[in-house]
């Protein structure tokens, strides 16, 4: 059963549970009687008022959608069952949702059941906002799924992410991932994105759960053996349209990773040649995408970007088993991309257009 209470605390605390679906898993596949009032009471006071969301809260508007869902769904279940009451806390905490307007700033919670289901990684978001970089996207889950079946694999690299948002995937590095004993120049992940307000988020999501990394707000910078080794995190400013291939050498990936980077038509053009510029500095570097299909015209462009400059996607098979997250991710892919010819290390391709 504790592994039960487990699940229905964690998934109500990813922030992404469609409400039904949470009451079919607590009644369906947890077993748990609703009616016993002692069951509803643990429900509230341990999930639907978990402590630290005092501080670092939910979406309202979610807090009481799942709320008013499991309120019906009780008041059904009472017409059906004698003598059954409803915890009256629960009505007093939807009333509460219901006076509040909701904050702009959300905190999604994320446990890895097969690893260490205790620990808790805190997000920030800030899905309302048009800014992508400040929520957390399908693909971002389903790149550090396939790092966590694959850790191995990721160990002892140097890696480039683009387009990192939120930066979970530098957080999953640190805790799951990374080796305590080598330095920053052996094993590490440069995290970038192109917004000041996206990389600030990315830092304080760092900060938030106790992660140590390097913030370069303004462009990004060599990780030697000579600096603080435990940073094996930076987050430095990358954007796509004016990346050059002295930003490149300067982190010398071996892996580069991006995930749901390819969704814009109109900087398409410019991703790929960063890519292509990862490729000038290492022929050899092994390239990640995990990617969600929205349209096909947008990943037949970015396709066609590729074959210009002689990359081609081959789609990496992971069938997810066993999976570590309880969030869903709808239709993502992992692709692994490779450049068939070899260009000059100094030769900095032109912008196409
Ligand atoms: C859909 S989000 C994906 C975020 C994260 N990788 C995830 O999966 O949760 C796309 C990301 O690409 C970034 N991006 C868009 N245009 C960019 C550019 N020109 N240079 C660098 N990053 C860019 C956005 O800021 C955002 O973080």
């Amino acid at each position: 059963m504790q592994q039960q209470q487990f699940a229905i605390k964690q998934r109500y605390l990813s922030g992404y549970e469609q409400p039904r679906q949470w009451i079919d898993f607590i009644v369906n596949d947890c077993q748990l009687d609703l009616s016993n009032i002692e069951n509803q009471e643990w429900l509230c006071t341990n999930v639907l008022q978990y402590p630290s969301c005092k501080l670092y809260p939910l979406s309202h508007d979610y807090c009481q959608f799942v709320l008013k869902e499991l309120i019906q769904y009780l008041e059904a279940l009472q017409q059906k069952t004698e003598e059954m009451e409803i915890f009256d806390a629960l009505y007093d905490s939807l009333v509460q949702y219901q006076t509040k307007t909701n904050t702009h700033e959300w905190f999604h919670r994320i446990f890895i059941q097969q690893e260490n289901p205790n620990h808790e990684f805190i997000l920030k978001v800030f899905p309302e906002f048009k800014q992508v970089g400040l929520a957390m996207w399908p693909s971002g889950f389903f790149i550090t799924e396939y790092m966590l079946h694959n850790k191995t694999h990721f160990q002892n690299r140097r890696m480039l992410e683009l387009g990192s948002g939120i930066g979970f995937t530098a957080m999953i590095c640190h805790e799951f991932i990374f080796e305590s004993n080598h330095s920053a120049d052996k094993e590490c992940i440069v995290v970038t994105d192109y917004l000041d307000s996206v990389l600030w988020n990315s830092f304080e999501n760092m900060q938030l759960n106790h992660i140590p990394c390097l913030f370069e707000e303004n462009q990004v910078s060599s990780l030697d053996s000579k600096e603080d080794a435990s940073k094996k995190i930076q987050i430095a400013k990358l954007d796509w349209t004016t990346c050059t291939l002295e930003q490149i050498q300067t982190i010398q990936p071996n892996l580069l990773l991006a995930a749901d980077v390819i969704y814009d038509t109109s900087v398409i053009s410019h991703l790929v040649r960063v890519v292509d510029l990862c490729f000038t500095c290492d022929a050899e570097m092994e390239c990640l995408f995990a990617i969600t299909k929205r349209n096909e015209n947008t990943f037949a462009l970015f396709e066609a970007e590729c074959a210009k400059r002689g990359i081609h996607s081959e789609v990496v098979p992971f069938s997810n088993p066993s999976p570590h997250f309880y969030v869903k991710f709808r239709d993502s892919t992992i692709i692994t991309l490779r450049r068939f010819f070899k260009q000059k290390k100094d030769e900095n391709l032109a912008f196409v257009a």
